[in-house]
């Protein structure tokens, strides 16, 4: 019965959305504790306090009622490995065996499209149930796996970043490309899948050990011939990783180095995990408008290290907090901001709750150059977001009953949340998930 404005929708709850960077900024969010968010043509048309908005919406929208729920825009995972679901929680001592053991093998299967259209479809229902809208994918080495994971992306309508893994050396022959025919199948794939519908494209040199000089050469120029791509990848992340690195590339500065020397540090450039940088690392990550992907949970799972949170800012780095699926152990950002809290607390210093919702929504966007796409409640935005139940479970209800401010509310969230907190995933403005219905 909407026939005119029938693309318009709206809902009511408490919205929190971010505007600013709360470590540097006093009033960074925007809190509406009766708020209205509309949505028009999957787009934000308006977010604000609904006894403001109410009146100036159309005649006959209805307004979906989430009281008592905070809606937030959707959380965004800046690194994951989809084909890696299935291996999620494999037992063993570090990066270098586990990646020989498990990941080599399971990426494998990937050759088959069949088989990576069944996983990507999971992994993508498992992204929403816990209210992740946009993440980063590694794929695999297959040009295949790529085309699985954007075609069921793009059936649902979802903002996502992909793309092809590189690796051409010390690797099994099973899962190796060569320089030219990798950097042929990038090429190929940024025209088949960049910008196409809300299909963005990332360059996925694996990590420096496993690329030649050559592809990492012809890597950087793909990076320079597309700047407006994404390129992801691994760097400092275990020191035995971080020794191979220096005996391979005797003539870089640091591992961050040969990236550099290669002209893949730009904007829209995403290193995983930077663990074992220095000073002089950071301050190239900030100057090159690069960025850093968090990955608290499998670096703890592999004892790889501990993110350095006040070296990065005080460098101002751009950063975001990831999973690293399957390294990590939680789909959920939620489960990543409670163990960040705890990385941060190891490395003395300190998280609130409200910068970890913002490194999760706004600082993400900010970090994949992605501001004013998604990532908050301004007008204009995509309409990607969730529905957050502090009464999800019976201890949180008991807990958050007590809370006395936002941050405290937001805390009890992030340790003690995962994906039963999601009431509801939007994308597009499109109901793409709804609690206890699958
Ligand atoms: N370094 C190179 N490949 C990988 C990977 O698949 N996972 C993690 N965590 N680190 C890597
Ligand atoms: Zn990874």
């Amino acid at each position: 019965m909407q026939t005119a404005h029938s693309s318009v929708q709206a809902y009511r709850g408490s919205l929190l959305y971010f505007h600013a960077d709360p470590a540097f900024i006093e009033h960074a969010h925007a809190w509406h504790e009766d708020g209205l968010l509309v949505v028009e043509d999957g787009k934000i048309k308006a977010a604000g306090d609904y006894a403001t908005l109410h009146a100036s919406l159309p005649q006959g929208v209805q307004v979906q009622d989430y009281g008592g729920k905070i809606l937030s825009p959707g959380f965004v995972d800046s690194h994951i490995h989809y084909p890696q679901t299935d291996m999620i929680a494999s037992p063993s001592p570090g990066l270098l065996p586990w990646l020989q053991e498990y990941t080599f093998p399971t990426e494998r299967s990937f050759e088959d499209p069949r088989h990576a259209a069944t996983v990507a479809e999971f992994f993508l229902d498992e992204l929403l149930r816990v209210g992740t809208t946009t993440a980063m994918v590694y794929c695999t080495v297959h040009p295949q796996s790529v085309d699985a994971f954007f075609t069921a992306s793009e059936g649902r309508g979802l903002r996502m970043i992909a793309g092809k893994v590189l690796q051409d050396r010390n690797s099994p022959d099973f899962l190796s490309d060569t320089a030219q025919g990798g950097a042929r199948d990038t090429e190929d794939l940024i025209r088949r899948w960049h910008n196409h519908g809300r299909s963005l494209y990332a360059i996925t040199p694996r990590f420096a050990p496993t690329s030649t000089e050559e592809q990492m050469q012809l890597t950087g120029e793909l990076a320079r011939a597309y700047p407006d791509t994404f390129l992801q990848t691994h760097v400092s992340e275990n020191e035995e990783e971080c020794r191979w690195v220096k005996q391979l590339y005797p003539q870089a500065r640091s591992y961050l180095d040969v990236y550099d020397r290669y002209g893949m540090m730009r904007p829209r450039s995403v290193f995983g995990h930077c663990i074992w940088l220095d000073q002089q690392d950071r301050a190239r990550i900030a100057e090159t408008k690069s960025a850093a992907a968090i990955c608290p949970t499998s670096n703890l799972f592999l004892g790889s290290g501990l993110f350095d949170f006040e070296q990065a800012d005080k460098a101002g780095m751009l950063m975001s907090l990831a999973t690293d699926v399957g390294a990590g152990t939680s789909f959920s950002m939620l489960q990543t901001m409670n163990e960040a809290y705890k990385v941060a607390r190891l490395k003395g210093s300190y998280l609130p709750a409200m910068r970890m919702f913002y490194l999760a929504t706004l600082g993400a966007a900010r970090s994949l150059h992605l501001e004013g796409t998604i990532g908050s409640f301004s007008a204009g935005n995509e309409a990607d977001f969730i529905v957050l139940d502090p009464q999800a479970t019976p201890l949180l209800a008991r807990r958050t009953r007590l809370c006395d401010s936002l941050e405290e509310t937001l805390f009890a969230l992030a340790l003690l949340g995962d994906d039963r907190v999601i009431a509801a995933t939007y994308s597009g403005g499109r109901r793409v998930h709804a609690r206890g219905q699958g």
